[in-house]
């Protein structure tokens, strides 16, 4: 079931936390994982150790140091993996950090660093490993594509502490909608998980105690829950599912409904809005229907 033998995974940022826990469930699988961590002395000697563990089990690995969102980090990334392997069928976008504060306290540098490097991050990728699938289908040849993307329930229901990443995990589902509408003419799927997960990035602050371990039972977010939606998207059996976003922890999967239209106004003179023609019909509707900032977490989410 779901077997992945001869297949080869990039995962980025998989060093540690859901990536680290990602990799070693595709090559569990009988994948060939190119581990991707940034290249900074405590991120690669992570990277280095995950390929360990994984070759202790009996799989395959490499690491490939370097910036998921550098254009010429990625290309030596496919590069090294197409030398190595001699293909590519998974692309698991996963790295990146936080930098949280809120809107009117967040620098040019803590924003754009942060989408650079969950936004960029996945473009660069994606973009290499559709183009590569791409050209390889039109070419004739048969092509395994599997493309996972990472976002955050913060892209739904926003983050107050965390505009920065919540709009670059926005950006992510919809680029990933994208790439799932023109690749399913060549079989290949992409798809966007939202987990949770005790990482590095929600250990801390915050999100401590709402991700802690408990004393005993079923550790619901052990990152290692996480793993197996992404190794059952990367299979085979999972073919027909694309264009699909779940959020996953623990032992559920909740798969997001399509966005569906709300109310609907129409102008009384069926041309352009007149103000009080408008706020007649706004009032009515929302002195009614009254509901509270949209959102659906009191602390952010990862
Ligand atoms: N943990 C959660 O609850 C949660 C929730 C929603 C989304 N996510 C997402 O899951 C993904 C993994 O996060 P995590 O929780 O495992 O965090 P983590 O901090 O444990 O792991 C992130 C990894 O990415 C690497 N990384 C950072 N910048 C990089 C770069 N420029 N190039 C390559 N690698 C880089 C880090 O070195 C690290 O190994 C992220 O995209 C995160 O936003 C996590």
């Amino acid at each position: 079931m779901s077997d992945l033998s001869g297949k080869v995974a990039i995962v980025t940022g998989a060093g540690r936390g859901l990536g680290r826990e990602e990799a070693m469930q595709l090559a569990s699988q009988g994948a060939r994982v190119v581990i991707n961590d940034i290249n900074l002395p405590d991120a690669e000697e992570a990277a280095q150790q995950t390929v360990e563990e994984i070759k202790a089990a009996g799989g395959e690995a490499i690491a490939v140091f370097g910036d998921c969102a550098n254009s010429e980090d990625s290309d030596k990334l496919f590069k090294t993996a197409l030398d190595t392997y001699g293909d590519i069928n998974i692309m698991v976008n996963n790295a990146g950090f936080c930098r949280d504060k809120t809107i009117f306290g967040m620098s040019d540098d803590e924003f754009d660093s942060v989408v650079r490097v969950h936004l960029r991050g996945h473009f660069v990728n994606m973009r290499n490993a559709t183009k590569y699938w791409r050209e390889k289908a039109k070419g004739g040849d048969p092509v395994y594509g599997r493309l996972v993307s990472t976002s955050s329930e913060a892209a739904i229901y926003g983050s107050a502490g965390q505009p920065n990443y919540a709009s670059a995990k926005a950006g992510i589902v919809a680029m990933t909608m994208g790439a799932a509408q023109l690749m399913i003419k060549y079989g290949i799927t992409c798809n966007v998980i939202m987990p949770r997960a005790r990482t590095a990035m929600t250990d801390a602050g915050q999100t401590a105690a709402m991700f802690a371990a408990p004393e005993d039972g079923f550790d619901v977010f052990n990152p290692e829950n996480v793993a197996p939606l992404v190794g059952y998207l990367a299979s085979p059996e999972a073919g027909h599912i694309s264009g699909e976003v779940m959020i996953v922890w623990g032992g559920e999967i909740t798969v997001l409904q399509r966005p569906t239209l709300g109310q609907s106004f129409n102008s009384s003179n069926g041309g352009k809005w007149q103000l009080d023609d408008m706020h007649n019909k706004m009032s009515e509707y929302f002195d009614e229907n009254h509901m509270p900032v949209w959102g659906g977490f009191s602390v952010p989410p990862g």
